[in-house]
């Protein structure tokens, strides 16, 4: 239903239609003498020029009247390479080059700039989809472009796109953040979850383990892979084959994918299972984002408790502490083995929690936001629905600490300062409010 299931899986590909016909004058021009050579030449450059700057009614997908629905993202030519490689370009002794999937989404910002602040190339891809306020995730681009990332536009399964990118750098590490997000929305377009968290990363692990060299992959997860457990903490060896949404069934079947792609073809490859990640530049669909937008109105806030008057409560993680965490995922992650798209031996297989070992009842999470915004909150009670979200998450982080050397540092009140800091600052002079 979205213009996610829309696009065409070669965008760039009407681009390559005019050049059996350049081809040809260059083969011809090439028996003639050295003055000749260069007039032509001129005349190459004319036609590339007029090729790439020409009007939009000229693109035959656009005339194409069958495909005409389909939203399609400019990408390739000179002056995109060149954006490509510059962004993507390492600053630092032994730094690495890093794709990073989703980079106009919430964490995906956070963990660009973090990257490019310490030297590494980065290079960002996205496809800007409005699953929330695009504006949000324009504004996230502009931050990220003042700092020297680029931010590609794109979807992940786009093939073509994702092997061009492959051909343009030799990416050390791909950190995969692009996902469809959200527990509700499953119900409303379930084909989204399929296209970006399935299909998008089959697309994504099959260019990965053909490219020279493979690159080593650090992915985001979820701890809603823990589904209806009861036991807690949640560990990573714990039970996740009761999801209680679609949307965590995916991110469990995307880890299994990663299992598959890195026994066969040996790619490295850390999935990181993040709690409720919060703060400063976070998704509107997420509670303590509307909440804040919401009690500003003045409107009511539900505050949802179990069938048995249970607390309804979340292992709430500050972006910062998440972004040490996939840093240091990045940090510890041996090279892929394969070469060729065949394996050569063993490679790294690794899933870690990255939470906070802290949840607190969404309760008192109003009640912090209350005391930050100086509004009185009208409380609503009601009964927790049963369409994909569960009781509460805490995560077992012991295993990142060790190997990962993760330790959270930031609590829900601190956080939550610096949020609503942020917000009353982005949606204050003219800014529209979120919506
Ligand atoms: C993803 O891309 C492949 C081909 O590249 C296409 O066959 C498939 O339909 C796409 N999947 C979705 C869910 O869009
Ligand atoms: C946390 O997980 C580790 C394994 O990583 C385990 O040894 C430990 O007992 C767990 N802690 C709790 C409180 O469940």
């Amino acid at each position: 239903m979205s213009h996610l299931d829309d696009f065409p899986s070669t965008p760039g590909k009407f681009k390559m239609e005019k050049s059996p016909f350049i081809h040809s004058r260059m083969r011809w021009h090439w028996q003639s003498s050295l003055a000749k050579l260069s007039f032509w030449s001129l005349i190459f450059m004319g036609v590339i020029f007029i090729f790439f700057f020409r009007s939009p009614s000229s693109n035959p997908i656009a005339q194409d009247p069958s495909r005409r629905s389909l939203r399609t993202y400019n990408w390739g030519g000179p002056v995109w390479e060149k954006r490509v490689r510059s962004s993507a370009r390492v600053l630092s002794r032994n730094g690495f080059s890093v794709l990073v999937t989703g980079a106009a989404g919430f964490v995906g910002t956070h963990v660009s700039a973090a990257l490019k602040k310490r030297g590494d190339g980065v290079l960002g891809l996205d496809n800007f989809n409005d699953y929330y306020d695009p504006s949000l995730k324009r504004a996230r681009q502009a931050l990220l472009e003042r700092s020297g990332v680029f931010i590609v536009e794109g979807d992940i399964n786009d093939s073509a796109l994702l092997r061009k990118l492959f051909e343009v750098v030799a990416f050390t590490h791909v950190m995969h953040l692009a996902a469809q997000a959200g527990v509700r929305y499953a119900m409303e377009n379930p084909g989204s979850y399929v296209h970006s968290n399935i299909a998008g990363f089959v697309s994504l692990l099959e260019v990965c383990k053909s490219a020279n060299p493979q690159p080593a992959i650090v992915w985001a997860s979820s701890s809603s892979v823990y589904g209806l457990n009861s036991k807690v903490p949640f560990s990573e060896k714990d039970r996740t084959d009761q999801p209680a949404s679609l949307y965590a069934a995916t991110k469990k079947a995307g880890e299994e994918i990663a299992h598959t792609y890195n026994h066969i073809y040996g790619l490295s490859l850390t999935g990181l299972r993040f709690f409720t990640v919060y703060g400063p530049w976070g998704r509107p669909d997420m509670a303590y984002f509307f909440f804040t937008r919401d009690i500003l109105k003045g409107k009511s806030i539900p505050i949802f408790e179990a069938a048995n008057h249970g607390m309804v409560a979340r292992d709430f993680t500050y972006i910062d502490d998440i972004v040490k965490g996939c840093l240091a995922a990045l940090d510890t992650a041996k090279k892929s083995t394969g070469s060729g798209g065949k394996k050569k031996g063993p490679a790294q297989l690794r899933v870690y929690n990255l939470g906070n070992t802290s949840p607190v009842p969404v309760s008192e999470l109003v009640s912090i936001l209350e005391r930050l915004l100086k509004v009185k909150v009208k409380r609503n009670f009601m009964k927790l629905p049963r369409n994909g979200d569960v009781q509460f998450t805490h995560a077992n982080i012991s295993l990142a600490q060790r190997e990962l050397g993760y330790k959270p540092t930031t609590d829900l009140q601190t956080g939550l300062k610096k949020f609503v800091r942020w917000y009353l600052g982005f949606y204050s002079d003219g800014k529209k409010a979120a919506e």
